[in-house]
């Protein structure tokens, strides 16, 4: 066990080129940089069925639910499908319960083909205010992304700089939700 700041990174597009993973494993480093260890939780590695209630067998559904419960913040990343957010992500967080996301921070980022993916981030948002979790107020949107990524990297620098902005709220803002505790107890004084 660690006592540094533990952020992870998942991914909803399964694509081996996928744009989303560039934009989450950046914004991972930036995490990485801002003094948090690191890890992509990639899907495409786990064996995750669709979501059943019912089913014996659940796969690595449980394991994958502790591997979120165990971190302090995720970077969650989607690609926009169909004007939301990806199955791949909906299969895994219906694999957690609250208990896994609560008080956990969040940065979420988004990328589409089309305009600015504003409501798959809404939609990941209000399932994180479900979860109890804490979805930043910074996020990042990337649209047409055709253009957005080059050789594997972010083409833009502007995106690429909120990209580790965000990253690095994430790690800063890793257990926000003892905050006021740790204020109570004079650990958060400012001088
Ligand atoms: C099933 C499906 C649905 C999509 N729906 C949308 C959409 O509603 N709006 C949009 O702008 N792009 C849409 N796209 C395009 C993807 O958002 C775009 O290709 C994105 O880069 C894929 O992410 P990735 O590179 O991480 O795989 C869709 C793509 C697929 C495969």
């Amino acid at each position: 066990m660690t006592d540094r700041t533990h952020v992870v990174g998942l991914c909803g597009s399964l694509r081996d080129d996928s744009g989303t993973r560039i934009a989450v494993d950046r914004a991972l480093a930036a995490a990485a940089a801002a003094g948090a260890t690191t890890e992509l939780l990639d899907l495409r590695e786990w064996d995750l069925p669709l979501f059943d209630a019912d089913a014996a067998d659940a796969g690595d559904g449980p394991e994958l639910a502790a591997r979120i419960a165990a971190a302090d913040g995720v970077v969650l990343g989607t690609p926009m499908y169909h004007g939301t957010y990806a199955s791949p992500v909906k299969t895994a967080l219906d694999y957690c319960d609250i208990e896994d996301w609560a008080g956990t921070t969040v940065g979420l980022l988004a990328v589409a083909g089309g305009g600015f993916p504003t409501p798959a981030l809404e939609h990941l948002r209000a399932a994180c205010r479900e979860l109890k979790a804490w979805p930043l107020p910074t996020q990042v949107a990337i649209p047409e992304s055709w253009a957005a990524f080059e050789d594997g990297t972010v083409a833009d620098a502007e995106i690429a700089e909120r990209l580790d902005d965000l990253g690095g709220d994430v790690a800063a803002y890793a257990g926000v939700e003892d905050y006021p505790e740790r204020a109570a107890a004079g650990g958060l004084a400012a001088d």
